[in-house]
């Protein structure tokens, strides 16, 4: 393997570690924490999708995560930590904060707060705000308490769907970094909530699993979802999500009539036998990264995704759409 400075264009053995039963889990865990704390870029399971892993003190191991990812450096990351004590160590937090993460913490939800000055600034793309989270994933969470903090954006390519496994990885970024530790695949399926608190009004800029009202329960306020328009959220600017095969989304009354030659349909439950000339799959949050990938690897001609208005939750339409790029 190369040494913690060598650049993503230069290839190295990327480790295998595997995490999937407790025998092997401790040493890899060990193991793990031992490349990170050397510089090095190890990616590890979440409850939502993989993360890439790198020290989020260390300034050098941070900027080859945008490297690694071919990441645009405006687009900040996330920090995460492996128990609420350790968020005010990144963050600055207020009540409504701590009410987040008493309530909600471990769990699919990041909150962006203003940023502890040590905090590196590449890690959050110069801004002086900081986004934390603290997942729900044992392995995570042993990682986290052996390595400190970690920014993990997700452990893709840029532009391309998340991974929700540890080849969905290694499809990605094999040879680029250190290691990635096998957890098993994701239960969630899909990135966390982020809630911008760090004005007056809490904001959703990237809807998840977590909804408006789940929040609106702990702070006791109304809480609006950033669509599209004002951007504040850096990262929902690039297209994201995206498999390599064209994805049409159709939310209609009626399916719709394909005149494609190959398509893969996701769709929901209720219309899986309304298609019998194509193939078609149920779609879901914990699903859809991998439906999309396998598209690509398969070669369908195109991806078509169906539902009747208001069968998708928030965060699977958000995703759909993104992949179809009618929203960037
Ligand atoms: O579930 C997840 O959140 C996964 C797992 C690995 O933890 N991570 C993830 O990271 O999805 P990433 O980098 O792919 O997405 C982070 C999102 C981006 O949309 C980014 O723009 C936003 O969080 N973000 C990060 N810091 C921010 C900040 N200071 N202000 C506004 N948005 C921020
Ligand atoms: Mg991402």
């Amino acid at each position: 393997m190369q040494g913690a400075s060598a650049g993503p264009t230069i290839q190295m053995e990327t480790r295998l570690l595997d995490a999937l039963t407790l025998s092997t889990r401790t040493a890899s865990i060990s193991e793990a924490a031992a490349l990170l704390g050397a510089g090095h870029l190890v990616a590890f399971p979440t409850e939502t999708v993989y993360g890439l892993g790198a020290s989020a003190l260390d300034a050098d191991a941070v900027r080859r995560v945008f490297d690694v990812k071919g990441r645009p450096p405006d687009n900040p990351l996330i920090v995460h930590v492996h128990e609420p004590e350790a968020l005010a160590s990144i963050a600055v937090l207020d009540d409504r904060a701590r009410a987040i993460a008493s309530a909600m913490m471990p769990g699919p939800i990041t909150l962006v707060l203003p940023s502890q000055e040590h905090v590196p600034l590449i890690a959050r793309a110069g801004l002086p705000t900081v986004a934390v989270r603290i997942p729900d994933h044992e392995v995570a969470l042993d990682l986290l308490r052996a390595a400190g903090p970690l920014v993990g954006p997700s452990a893709n390519k840029s532009g391309r769907p998340s991974p929700t496994t540890a080849d969905h990885v290694l499809n990605d970024i094999d040879g680029l970094i250190a290691a990635v530790i096998d957890g098993g695949p994701c239960r969630v399926g899909i990135e966390s909530t982020v809630l911008d608190l760090s004005g007056d009004e809490p904001v959703i800029l990237r809807p998840g699993l977590i909804d408006a009202g789940a929040i609106e329960r702990v702070l006791g306020v109304t809480i609006a979802y950033d669509e599209g328009g004002t951007h504040r959220s850096p990262g929902t600017r690039h297209q994201h999500y995206a498999p390599r095969v064209p994805v049409r989304l159709i939310i209609a009354e009626e399916p719709p009539v394909i005149d494609t030659r190959l398509p893969l349909v996701l769709t929901t439950k209720r219309h899986l036998d309304a298609f019998p000339r194509a193939v078609s799959r149920i779609v879901s949050e914990e699903r859809l990264y991998a439906l999309l990938r396998t598209a690509d690897d398969v070669g369908f001609d195109e991806v078509i995704i169906y539902a009747q208005p208001g069968e998708l939750s928030t965060g699977l339409l958000d995703r759909v759409t993104r992949a179809s790029g009618a929203r960037r």
